[in-house]
């Protein structure tokens, strides 16, 4: 079990973390307008749709499933997969859990513990960033889906974090440091192959630049204080020059002279029928 580092890296054991934090942190990220609009355009991608049989796999709090059961309606159904009993336990609390409609089971996304070809579509959302092993999952996915049925993954390319910075080669670290924060931060870059190499067709490949002019959100999710305390444990940086990059973020936020952001691959296939 991977100590917890208060990094984005803990949501790959959100048990052994601060799992109060790390909820906290998923709803900052879904209050944000841009989260809503990606998310709602997976649900579309992924065939959403009154009577369908879906899967949301790594639901976190279970809000995406729940949607998701708003959407099929009382003909269809949704399954929220976690690794996570905290998580699981948050969905159930918010949302219920009715087997036949909305439930929530544990379970890994690399073996999901149902039958073959049971689901209309699944989707998975900021999940393989946190995989040592996504084409295993990506195996999973395409096995539980029924001839047909559309497979999307949606995550953060972590690689392409830029922001406005004075200090450059601080800049630089930041970013870098930001990227080694999660155990799979490039998997962005590999889902077009990943889901085509797994026997999809027609996959496609969308790419979603999200730009920030506040960086409160990513400073909650990302934490970029635990980033700045790694780098000078690893001696990249200097005490001065992590409070200076830091510095430099929130008076460039005075001065309405901050911008920031990163980029979400979204990427769509359907199993051969
Ligand atoms: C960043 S959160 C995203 C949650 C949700 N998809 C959302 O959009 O809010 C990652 C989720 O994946 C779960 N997770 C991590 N590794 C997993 C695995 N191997 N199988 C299933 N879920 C996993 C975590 O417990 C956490 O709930």
């Amino acid at each position: 079990v991977a100590p917890s580092r208060g990094l984005l890296g803990d949501f790959a054991n959100v048990d052994a973390s601060d799992s109060a934090d790390l909820v906290g942190r998923l709803d900052v990220m879904h209050s944000l307008e841009f989260f809503k609009r990606y998310k709602a355009e997976t649900f579309r991608l992924m065939g959403a749709g009154p009577g369908r049989h879906l899967a949301d796999v790594g639901c976190g709090t279970g809000d995406d499933a729940a949607a998701l059961a708003h959407i099929v309606g009382a003909d269809g159904s949704v399954v929220g997969f976690d690794s996570s009993d905290a998580m699981l336990d948050e969905a159930r609390r918010r949302h219920g859990d009715r087997a036949g409609h909305l439930c929530f089971t544990r379970a890994l996304a690399e073996a999901l513990g149902v039958a073959d070809s049971v689901f209309d579509g699944l989707r998975t959302d900021r999940v393989y960033v946190h995989l040592p092993d996504p084409a295993a999952a990506v195996r999973e996915a395409v096995r539980v889906v029924k001839p047909g049925g559309r497979i999307v993954v949606s995550e953060p390319d972590m690689a392409s974090f830029w922001c406005t910075a004075s200090d450059a080669d601080a800049g630089r670290e930041f970013a870098q440091g930001i990227a080694e924060s999660l155990d799979n931060a490039a998997v962005a870059r590999d889902l077009f192959h990943l889901l085509r190499d797994g026997g999809l067709v027609d996959v496609q490949l969308h790419v979603w630049p999200l730009v920030l002019t506040d960086p409160a959100p990513a400073e909650r999710v990302i934490n970029f204080q635990a980033i700045g305390e790694t780098l000078i444990a690893q001696g990249r940086l200097d005490e001065q020059q992590v409070r200076g990059w830091l510095g430099d973020m929130r008076s460039r936020v005075e001065n309405d002279r901050f911008l920031g952001g990163l980029n979400f691959f979204i990427v769509v296939g359907e199993k051969p029928a």
